[in-house]
């Protein structure tokens, strides 16, 4: 079990905004998780959320694929460079090799705007999820923070939460009431995981308390 502040390194995606990203580095910095961000990696020097990232004083760092190297050795290295706890997946598109899964097996988490196991999956991310649930004309939808496995959204979840889809509902005013809840529920998600409250029992998570 964990003790103290946790070490956090978050991926983002290379056309990232950023904004689950900065939840949880806000969330560090008031003390709200015990826990520090000590990098944020990202696939494109581009990334307006490693911009952001950097522009607060936190290592940022690219992971691509170099020489003899493949994308997947060059991320694990950059993650154990930075002595991670616990990796945070924020808008990072790429599927993470089964190699550097299993190293952070339990210790690695991902958010998807959608009620998992709906809407989900490969290719489902972005503004396709939100019309996906509009065109199946659900009442509710929501967003899932669960481990990361070795596939598209499989992982264990830890947390959820419900938005209602109204009846004028866009794929935008839908994914604005999600993403709220996204920002509640990713940091209290890494406050769980980071005062060593989530056990994972098969595929479900229990919640111990303190
Ligand atoms: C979020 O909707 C998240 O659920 C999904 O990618 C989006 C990232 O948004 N995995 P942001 O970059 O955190 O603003």
């Amino acid at each position: 079990m964990l003790h103290g502040p946790i070490r956090i390194v978050i991926l983002v995606g290379s056309h990232g905004r950023g904004s689950n990203m900065q939840a949880i580095i806000e969330a560090c910095v008031s003390g709200y998780i015990p826990g520090e961000v000590v990098g944020v990696i990202s696939t494109a020097e581009s990334s307006p959320a490693l911009t952001w990232a950097a522009g607060q004083g936190i290592p940022t760092l690219v992971a691509h694929a170099s020489g003899s190297e493949s994308f997947d050795a060059a991320l694990l290295s950059l993650i154990q460079s930075l002595n991670a706890d616990l990796v945070v997946l924020a808008g990072f598109m790429k599927l993470i090799g089964a190699h550097v899964v299993r190293a952070y097996s339990g210790r690695m988490m991902n958010i998807h705007p959608a009620l998992i196991p709906s809407f989900c999956g490969k290719g489902m991310f972005g503004e396709r999820v939100h019309q996906a649930v509009l065109d199946a004309g659900v009442r509710f939808s929501g967003c899932t923070v669960h481990f990361v496995d070795e596939h598209y959204d499989t992982g264990p979840i830890i947390l959820q939460a419900v938005v209602p889809v109204e009846q004028d509902d866009t794929a935008e005013t839908l994914a604005g009431r999600v993403l709220e809840q996204e920002h509640r529920i990713y940091p209290e998600a890494v406050k769980l995981f980071a005062e060593g409250r989530l056990v994972i029992e098969d595929r479900r998570v229990r919640i111990v308390s303190r």
